[in-house]
């Protein structure tokens, strides 16, 4: 294994098309509830549309050299927090973050054979680092789909907390923050 790390630019995200797809089929294997909605979701419906909505793009790829072959790829952004409430659904209480834009870890994925190696660790450094650039946007998030407990235990090791969970438990999101309980009952 000969590892190496690639910051890309938006115009060469082709780059991640096979890894994406290869993303939501794992998701779709892992998931108890709902998974047929993976069928819809690959490079095209989820990686594209995101990168053209969100106001900052970050994708590092991971080769290995000796393979010639890229192994692994993070996408993170920065996006107006009105992008998360759409016709799919409403990813979090609007009113929770105050500042206009969030930060979203998106998509994650280490091929089978590089997990376990640390290469995750150092795509959500990398990640963090990236997101901590902008001072302001102070709210982070990561959804996970149900079934994929290995990623959630994971993201919870990082710091991250589990929030709530949207559309029946398909998905559960993550913050950077912990979200505490108003007496009213509401989230603040
Ligand atoms: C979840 C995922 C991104 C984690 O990435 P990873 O490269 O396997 O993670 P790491 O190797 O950095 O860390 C996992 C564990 O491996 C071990 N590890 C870390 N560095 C290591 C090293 N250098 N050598 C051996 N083991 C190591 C540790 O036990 C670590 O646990 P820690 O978090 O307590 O430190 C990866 O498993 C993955 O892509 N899974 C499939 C797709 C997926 O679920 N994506 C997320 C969608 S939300």
């Amino acid at each position: 294994m000969n590892i190496l790390y690639e910051e890309i630019d938006e115009k060469e995200i082709e780059l991640c098309r096979e890894l994406c797809n290869e993303l939501m089929i794992f998701q779709k294997s892992k998931a108890y509830i709902k998974p047929e909605l993976f069928d819809d979701m690959s490079f095209e419906t989820r990686l594209l549309p995101s990168l053209q909505s969100a106001i900052h793009n970050y994708t590092v790829i991971v080769k290995d050299s000796n393979e010639n072959e890229i192994v692994a790829y993070v996408y993170a952004n920065i996006s107006p927090k009105e992008t998360y409430s759409n016709d799919f659904a409403t990813f979090f209480d609007m009113e929770s973050v105050k500042k206009s834009n969030v930060g979203c870890l998106s998509q994650f994925y280490i091929k089978e054979g590089y997990r376990d190696a640390g290469i995750g660790s150092r795509l959500f450094s990398k990640s963090m680092e990236w997101l901590n650039r902008f001072k302001d946007v102070e709210d982070y998030f990561i959804y996970v789909s149900n079934g994929n407990h290995n990623a959630l235990e994971f993201y919870q090791r990082k710091g991250f907390y589990v929030s709530h969970q949207i559309l029946d438990g398909f998905i559960t999101v993550l913050r950077n923050k912990q979200q505490i309980k108003g007496r009213e009952g509401d989230i603040k």
